[in-house]
């Protein structure tokens, strides 16, 4: 056999195997538990992991070109720069803000960054690491997303940068944040680690702020197992992402090319002799949070089938929206933004305090009938241990928010909850209502 033939039989096992795999996923109701999010993958994907594999190439290359310009074209922006996770974008978005090369733009320790506090860690984290003061906003039930009134008088003297999630995949107001962007001239960063293919006006998510971040975890909309990326439609700010994800390296070739500034040996930089290689000049404090060419083929597989999984989580959302209405005197159900229409990551649900019951008597019931649950990440993360003694100020009062860290649940509506289970999913909170009324 020729090398083509023994890759051919080499795929061509995998795929047979991802089959009888999947095959093996019945579900049985009671029995099997409805995860509240998941990989969803096939022999596509496998098929082109291994097809990388057997490439050898390891280190991001040919597969992750791809896939930034397939997702940058998604998203219509000009620039994705894939990282090793969402956590890592949002560390670099927030890093990029503090880059010596935006001068006078440039953030600095103790400029104000507006958010909130009802979100995922790493949100927040950045701008702790950074010495710079996270303002809180609360957000408002239901849509779960800052108040837009509360940004405004957020504003103060020191404010630089407004950071915002689009919780659980429904889009913030991005109206009114742009407009307080504007009138300020505050960076703004959004993270979309949880909302990719939610849509405002008809634009997606992502392609609105001065940069964004997106998470390829496995909970998230496609996966590479781990992975990120951020993206951007500034050149100016490409580059300095690509330096801080790469060491703080000042040269932007690409891996393999050299010179293509055609200025590698003749220029001054810092205090280094005249002519010093361009290729170990570094301009950052930078990082290595790079990703594999491996991660980047599973992950191209996966946007291929972005459209599909979008449309399964919106049928899975309206349904339980749908059905659930019928409690809405005793849940708060999830509300799109005005102008959105979101990807959703999940369903979120908070339980109104004069319910009858708790959250934890709904989700016990839940879980103890194999329905997965999650609280909205970390609460409210200023109670977190990491972050009860930052630095920060809280405009308005946290009341929504530490509603959301007592009340609130989400389930799932991941592609992988098809027909069967999300009719499961409705039965057992149907079955709940029934005891407890
Ligand atoms: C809103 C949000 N931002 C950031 C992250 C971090 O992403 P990763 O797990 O890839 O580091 C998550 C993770 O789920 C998230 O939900």
């Amino acid at each position: 056999m020729n090398e083509a033939e023994i890759r051919e039989q080499i795929l061509g096992l995998a795929r047979r195997l991802c089959r009888m795999r999947t095959a093996d996923h019945v579900f049985v109701p009671g029995r099997t538990q409805v995860h509240y999010a998941g990989r969803v993958f096939d022999e596509e994907e496998m098929a082109s992991l291994i097809d990388c594999a057997l490439d050898g190439w390891l280190t991001a290359g040919p597969y992750a070109e791809r896939f930034e310009r397939a997702f940058s074209d998604y998203l219509g922006v000009g620039h994705t720069l894939l990282v090793n996770s969402g956590s890592s974008a949002n560390l670099l978005c927030v890093a990029a803000l503090t880059s010596p090369k935006l001068g006078d733009r440039r953030l600095r320790p103790g400029d104000e960054v507006i958010t909130t506090a009802a979100g995922f860690p790493t949100t927040l984290a950045p701008l702790v690491q950074h010495q710079l003061v996270p303002v809180c906003v609360d957000v408002d039930l239901g849509t779960y997303n800052a108040n837009p009134d509360l940004l405004r008088e957020a504003v103060s003297r020191r404010t630089r940068a407004i950071f915002l999630p689009h919780t659980l995949g429904n889009p913030f107001d991005l109206d009114a944040v742009h407009r307080i962007a504007e009138k300020h001239s505050l960076f703004l960063l959004e993270d979309n680690c949880d909302s990719l293919g939610s849509r405002y006006d008809g634009k997606p998510t992502g392609s609105f702020g001065h940069l964004a971040s997106h998470s390829f975890f496995p909970a998230h909309h496609i996966t590479m197992g781990e992975g990120g990326a951020v993206v951007t439609d500034d050149q100016e700010l490409a580059r300095v992402v690509a330096s801080l994800r790469d060491w703080g390296r000042d040269c932007w070739c690409e891996p393999g090319q050299s010179n293509s500034c055609g200025q590698r040996f003749t220029q001054q930089h810092g205090k280094l002799p005249l002519g010093y290689d361009h290729k170990y000049v570094y301009s950052h404090v930078g990082y290595n949070l790079k990703l594999t060419d491996l991660q980047a083929a599973f992950g191209l597989a996966q946007l291929g089938k972005l459209p599909g999984f979008i449309e399964a989580r919106k049928r899975n959302f309206t349904r339980f929206h749908q059905h659930l209405t019928r409690y809405a005197d005793r849940l708060i159900l999830p509300e799109a933004t005005p102008h959105s229409d979101p990807a959703w990551f999940a369903f979120p649900v908070t339980v109104r305090p004069e319910a009858g019951f708790s959250r934890g008597e709904l989700v016990g019931f839940l879980e103890e009938n194999l329905v997965e649950t999650r609280t909205l990440f970390g609460g409210n993360l200023l109670r977190q241990p990491a972050f009860l003694d930052i630095h920060h100020r809280v405009v308005g009062g946290l009341s929504n928010t530490d509603l959301v860290m007592n009340n609130t649940f989400f389930v799932g509506v991941y592609p992988g909850i098809d027909e069967a289970r999300a009719a499961y999913v409705m039965e057992v909170f149907d079955r709940f209502f029934q005891v407890s009324t």
